[in-house]
Formats: C-alpha cells, sequence, structure tokens
C-alpha cells in the first residue's frame, strides 16, 4: 500500500470509528454476520440492517442504496449489476445489467466513415444503457429480504438527508472527475458546487436525492421507471442527445438465472452466468489450474506466475465469443466442457508464454474431428451470503445526472463492442456476439462469487472491469488453494493478463526482480501497474467465526457485528 493510500485509508477509517463505533476495518470477526463494502458509512448502513434483524439480503440492499449516495462514481440508482445468493441451501443468480435502448443500433457509436467517434459510447446519456438497478435492488430485497422495504432504504435516506462527512476518496474522485462532470450544469450543481469539488471533511446533505430514495423506499422502482421520475430521466437524457425511452424505463426487467456453479479444489463455487463473462472466466481460471497441479507448486514461484498469466490468456481470448445469452457466439457448457479444459492446460508451455496472436477464442469441434465499479459482500449469522457487484461503468457514468432526481446515469454501452476490433475502456477487443442491438445485454466481467465447503461459506467479488474475473481468481484461490487468512488473500499483490493487449501486468510486490527477468526470458511482456481491483470479501470459517476484510487498495471498510 503506497503512503497517500495508508493515509486516506487511516482518515476514512477514523471518519468510520466516529460514525459507526463499531469493529475495525479489516479482518472483523464476530458470531452475528459480516459486511464489506467499499465506503465506510455503506457498510455501516448494512450493519445497522443485520442489527436491526435483517438478512443478508436486506443488508446487502442498504449497503447497496448507501453507497448511491456517499459513493456516486459506482454506488448508484441509474446503472445497474449483479448479484449472487446463497440462502441454506439455495443458490441464485439476479442479473439487474442495463439493456440497450429499443432504438439502439450496432453502428450507433461509428461515425459516416465507419470509425469510431471519440467518447460517444463514454460519455453523456447516449451511452447509457437503461438502468437496472431501481428493479433489481428491489426484487433482491422482495424475493429473499425480511425487513419491510421502508426500513431497508431508511439508511440511504438518512445519508442523503442529514448529510455525511466528505471522505478522501470521495473528494478525489469527484476532483478527478471534474471535467466530465462540468460538462453538464445539472451534475456540476449537485457535485461541484461553487465549481469545486466538495472537499474532504465537509458534509454534504443531498436533498433531492433524499427524495427520490424516499419516493423509492414508499413506492418502489415505479418511483424511478415510472411516471414523473421516468419523465425526467427521459427529459434529461434527451436534452444532450440520449435515447431512452418511457417505454424503455417501464419495461426493464431483471432476471433471475441459474448461477454459474462447478466445483474445484475441494470447494463448491458459484458466479455470475452470462451476459457476464466473470463467472466463466473464473471456472475456467480454477478448472485449468487444477488441471496443471499448479496448487502443489511453490507458492511464490515464477511457474505459478506463468501458468496464472498462461490460463487469464486463454480464458479471455474465449471471452471474444461472448455476449448477451440470446446472442452469444458460445455457452458456458462449451467453454467449461471438460475437454476444453484440458485441452487449454495442455497447450499452455510451461517454459514459454504464448503470444496471444496465437491463441484463438475457442471453436466449435468439427463433428468426428473477458473505470468504476463497487462490490460488497455480506454474510448474515445464519451464513445467508450475498455476493452484489453494481456499476455505472466509468467513474459518475456518462457523466450526466437527472436533475429533479439526482441520479447518474451509466455508460455501460462503452462495454457492447461498441467498434468492432477496437479496444473498449478496460481494453478488451469483443466479438461480434457483444454487437449494440436493442434490448440486449451488453457483456459484463463482473464476477459477484460465492463458494462454500461444508459449513464455511467466502462471498466474494471486485470492481476494476476487465480486472474483476482475474483478482477475484486469485483471492479465491489464495484462501481456497494455499489457506491464507481472509486479510492476506484480499491484500496479497495481484497480476493480470486478459489476452489482449499481450501483457502480464503486475503490481509492485506481486514479482521479485528475479521472477521478472525470468518471466520476461519465456516471452511475457511486463508491464507495472499498482491497483488491480478492489476486493471486499466476507467468509464465515468452518468454525463458525464470522470475518470481514476491505481492500487495502481502497478505502473500503468491513465490520462484523456482535
Ligand atoms: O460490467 C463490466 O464489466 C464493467 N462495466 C465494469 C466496470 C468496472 O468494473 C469499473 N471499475 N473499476
Amino acid at each position: 500500500m503506497t503512503r497517500s493510500r495508508a493515509l486516506a485509508r487511516t482518515l476514512s477509517l477514523l471518519a468510520l470509528a466516529v460514525a459507526l463505533a463499531a469493529t475495525p476495518a479489516a479482518g472483523a470477526t464476530s458470531g452475528g454476520g459480516a459486511v464489506a463494502s467499499a465506503a465506510p458509512a455503506a457498510t455501516a448502513a448494512g450493519v445497522e440492517i443485520l442489527r436491526a434483524g435483517g438478512n443478508a439480503a436486506d443488508a446487502a440492499v442498504a449497503t447497496a442504496l448507501a453507497l448511491a449516495v456517499v459513493h456516486p462514481a459506482a454506488g448508484n440508482l441509474g446503472g445497474g449489476g449483479f448479484a449472487v445468493a446463497r440462502f441454506g441451501d439455495r443458490t441464485s443468480a439476479l442479473d439487474f445489467r442495463e439493456t440497450a435502448p429499443a432504438t439502439a443500433t450496432a453502428g450507433m457509436f461509428l461515425g459516416s466513415d465507419g470509425e469510431p467517434v471519440a467518447e460517444r459510447s463514454l460519455v453523456g446519456p447516449l451511452a447509457a444503457g437503461v438502468p437496472g438497478s431501481p428493479s433489481g435492488l428491489f426484487e433482491l430485497h422482495r424475493r429473499l429480504g425480511r425487513l419491510p422495504w421502508v426500513r431497508v432504504v431508511a439508511p440511504a435516506v438518512r445519508l442523503a438527508r442529514d448529510g455525511f462527512v466528505v471522505t478522501p476518496r470521495l473528494a478525489s474522485s469527484v476532483a478527478a472527475a471534474r471535467d466530465l462532470l462540468a460538462r453538464f450544469p445539472e451534475t456540476a450543481e449537485v457535485w461541484l458546487p461553487g465549481g469545486a469539488a466538495p472537499p474532504a471533511g465537509s458534509v454534504v446533505k443531498l436533498p433531492r436525492l433524499a427524495a427520490t430514495l424516499a419516493a423509492y423506499g414508499d413506492r418502489g422502482p415505479t418511483a424511478i421507471t415510472a411516471g414523473t421520475g421516468a419523465a425526467a430521466i427521459v427529459a434529461a437524457s434527451r436534452a444532450h442527445g440520449g435515447i431512452v425511452t418511457l417505454e424503455d424505463l417501464a419495461s426493464y426487467r431483471p432476471v433471475w438465472r441459474e448461477p454459474l456453479a462447478w466445483e474445484a479444489f475441494g470447494w463448491h463455487v458459484a458466479s455470475m452466468p452470462l451476459p457476464s463473462s466473470g463467472g466463466i472466466i473464473l471456472a475456467q481460471t480454477l478448472g485449468i489450474l487444477e488441471r496443471l497441479g499448479w496448487a502443489q507448486l511453490p507458492r511464490a514461484s515464477v511457474e505459478r506466475v506463468h501458468l496464472l498469466v498462461e490460463t487469464f490468456r486463454r480464458a479471455f481470448a474465449d471471452r471474444f465469443l461472448l455476449g448477451d445469452p440470446a446472442a452469444t457466439l458460445a455457452s458456458a457448457e462449451q467453454l467449461l466442457d471438460p475437454a476444453w479444459l484440458a485441452k487449454r492446460a495442455a497447450e499452455i508451455d510451461r517454459g514459454r508464454a504464448t503470444p496471444s496472436a496465437r491463441v484463438q477464442p475457442w471453436q466449435r469441434p468439427v463433428p468426428a474431428e473477458s473505470r468504476e465499479t463497487t462490490h460488497l459482500s455480506v454474510v448474515d449469522g445464519d451464513g445467508n451470503a450475498v455476493s452484489l457487484t453494481t456499476t455505472l461503468n466509468g467513474s459518475f457514468g456518462c457523466g450526466l445526472l437527472v436533475p429533479e432526481l439526482a441520479i447518474l446515469l451509466n455508460n455501460e454501452m462503452d462495454d457492447f463492442a461498441a467498434a468492432p476490433g477496437r479496444p473498449n475502456l478496460y481494453g478488451l477487443v469483443q466479438g461480434p456476439a457483444n454487437a449494440v442491438g436493442p434490448g440486449k445485454r451488453m457483456l459484463s466481467s463482473m464476477a459477484p462469487t460465492v463458494a462454500w465447503r461444508g459449513a464455511a461459506v467466502v462471498v466474494l467479488g471486485s470492481p476494476g472491469g476487465s480486472q474483476i474475473p482475474t483478482a477475484t481468481a486469485q483471492v479465491l484461490l489464495d484462501l481456497v488453494v494455499d489457506g491464507d487468512s481472509l486479510d492476506r488473500a484480499v491484500e496479497r499483490p495481484r497480476l493480470h493478463h486478459q489476452w489482449l493487449p499481450d501483457e502480464l501486468v503486475y503490481e509492485p510486490g506481486a514479482l521479485s526482480p528475479g521472477q521478472r527477468q525470468e518471466l520476461s526470458r519465456r516471452g511475457h511482456t511486463l508491464r507495472e501497474a499498482d491497483h488491480l481491483g478492489e476486493v471486499h470479501a466476507v467468509r464465515r470459517t468452518s468454525s463458525g467465526r464470522f470475518e470481514a476484510a476491505a481492500d487495502p487498495r481502497g478505502p473500503g471498510e468491513a465490520a462484523a457485528p456482535r
């Protein structure tokens, strides 16, 4: 952790200690559940709901809504996400991913010359998918929650109405997004009062967002997706060139999907199926590594790094084929077929990096011959678990705030292959299955995950775009293969590879100078980056203890109520 990160974290922890009077940040343990999220006030909201007798779903929704207030770069009502839940023996996956508006077309982000138009898929409401969060969070509570809906929404209403202390992270994220936010007067009025980001330590009140949340608490999603709420979204969108309609908002539905479930290293794992590539990448990674005997290799060895990276490279090559479940060119079954995983494992040269140009995506066997997102993890006293990742895509989404509702709209349309053959915001080169099309869900990399073995339950996930499945995979491997403590697994320096660009990205401390030399010799192109994902994880151990760990890469908070 850099010194500035350590300082930011210390300041936010002090703020939390005052606000929460709860257990310390990383490594909190108790007998009554646990919450980990990207913001102290949001974790406090989840803890409040657990203490009030809420279960993991109630606490997850309260945490997510508090993030929509105190972490506007990613927490949201104008974006979407995924949740994987395990209640008793039942595992379920909720898809509240945004959809393309009904009039979206494959070429909408290209100019008449067929070339991508700068920023079109990223800035302003043309970049926004139809928001899934209002009905998604409501549905998660409707199906799995225990406390009254209005009670679960209350902490977020209180934060917006009574105000909250600006953390260093919030101040710096608003300052970093200043140019984007200043383009939209509606947004600037709320987040750049007087033309500048609110300073750390100041108190911000958001009365219009409080009113939006209060109406949402009273009436549910139609407070936002129908009537005057929807009309406000459509008007703000249209004023800046957007195409979302009342019908798009009214017809949006979250979808319960069969989670992607598999076994690896003696654990059951469940993660997100399509329209996220995250679970498939995670499952391929674990499956291939198991076949390569990865667990038996020395922990800090170049051999392990090399095989991990070669595995990521291949999993992201297969991602090229993926898209909305109705349009995908390969299924999870095909990409997780034991024969395919064995073939991938066998083609890895243990001594040499395979150039990405030579790694082809999965091909149908001929007969007879995967910058802002936020993740939260909750487990309640009964061991029920919710793993929830939500996003506006880029930090502060498309930049436009709907003035009447004070909610920011996403720029998730950039997750489509907006310009075929060209890298998106996360450098991903994507395939035809993920072309823009009306009503389609754009392919994601988010991987909210729950793993269990006997009474032990692990709940984890991450932001980071294409780094989500690779960060999640490494923390899970640290836990289930190497038996790390939760803190250590979350903190440990990480690696990343996504097929294209063909580079092995590593955090400081992940590789020794000698290992870097040896990996270059094997043909890997190396690049240092200081922040690969931000994993927030909680678990119940096999002996019934509860633990929570927030990633030291961010100012998040972990807490376990007593
Ligand atoms: O769904 C996806 O894969 C992206 N929209 C996620 C964006 C993200 O993680 C940004 N976070 N830092």
